[in-house]
């Protein structure tokens, strides 16, 4: 059987394939190491960095739900300066793609996290999460308007010489929206979806079981809501869209190239799964070579509908 050629471009990026583990799920690459070797994966994205450290939220920080989680760990991460020092020597030496996930809290911290990481080698492109809280906006999360999704776009690209990926996330009315304005501010791709707020109470004590009281739904209880938007936005933009939400196995990320995505992030499954990125990556390979697929982008956006 014919090996297919799995490399997808986006944008200004080659990837030497389509799965990348997503942030949050896959710490800085190395705590994984071990189970699986990053350099046969497409790319990895770094857990969010914002300007300085962050303890994150007081537990419980977890809580499992009906195929899926929820989890406020509130963007622990040990800040731009450390992951500098401490993380990215050894993430250089990967011949993978790493990506590394920004926050922040308004417009200037985007900017200087940006700005802190411009210039510096091994570093193949910014995520930029904007379902951050926006202090300057009585909390609401950037990601929820047109406009302040393409002020935060056009500040990291204003403050970066690496591609922008612009994560959205999915607790709007209509992504199509935030997605063509994120493009229209000049994003190089798009990675979608973040997780869904929710909440569980626990009967016996009448509390809330997150001490956050809301969380993020992530796992395959999302994934269907996360294929649609996939395929609604791929519609909407002509710049490359990754895939993310609740993928556990090679049909899952099938379905998402089928929807349209160039490529896809797991995140939950990493944890059910250490070695579930590449038993996708195995399966997508098995899938094209018996379909008779020479290459991984003829099957981007071929649906028949
Ligand atoms: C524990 C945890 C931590 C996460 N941390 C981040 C983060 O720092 N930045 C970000 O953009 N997304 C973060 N995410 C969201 C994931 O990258 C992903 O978008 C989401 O979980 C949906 O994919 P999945 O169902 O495959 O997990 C996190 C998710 C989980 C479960």
């Amino acid at each position: 059987m014919n090996q297919p050629d799995l490399k997808v471009t986006l944008g200004p990026l080659e990837l030497k394939n389509p799965v990348i583990a997503a942030s949050g799920t896959f710490g800085y690459g190395k705590e994984y190491a071990s189970l699986v070797d990053p350099n046969l994966l497409g790319g990895i994205v770094v857990k969010g960095l914002s300007l300085k450290p962050r303890p994150g939220n007081r537990p419980p920080r977890i809580v499992e739900t009906p195929a899926g989680m929820l989890n406020a760990i509130g963007l622990a991460n040990i800040g731009v300066e450390a992951f500098l020092k401490e993380k990215l020597p050894w993430l250089r030496t990967l011949d993978t793609a790493v990506m590394v996930n920004i926050y922040g809290h308004s417009l200037e911290e985007y900017g200087a996290v940006a700005a802190a990481l411009k210039g510096t080698e091994g570093i193949a492109a910014l995520e930029v999460n904007i379902s951050c809280p926006n202090v300057d906006q009585g909390g609401m999360a950037f990601g929820t308007d047109p406009a302040v999704s393409a002020a935060v776009t056009e500040t990291v690209l204003k403050n970066t010489d690496k591609p922008v990926i612009v994560k959205l996330t999915p607790n709007v009315t209509d992504i199509c929206a935030v997605a063509r304005a994120v493009e229209d501010a000049g994003a190089h791709a798009l990675s979608l979806i973040n997780t869904l707020t929710g909440m569980v109470i626990d009967t016996k004590t009448g509390q809330p079981v997150l001490a956050n009281i809301s969380g993020g739904l992530s796992g395959p209880a999302i994934r269907p809501v996360a294929l649609h938007m996939v395929y609604r936005v791929v519609r909407a933009v002509k710049i490359p869209v990754i895939g993310i939400g609740g993928i556990m196995e090679p049909d899952d990320a099938l379905q998402f190239l089928m929807a349209g995505a160039k490529a896809v992030q797991v995140g939950t499954a990493n944890f059910v799964n250490p070695r579930a990125t590449l038993e996708i990556l195995e399966g997508i390979r098995k899938y094209c070579a018996e379909k008779g697929i020479v290459r991984i982008e003829d099957l981007t956006g071929n649906l028949n509908e």
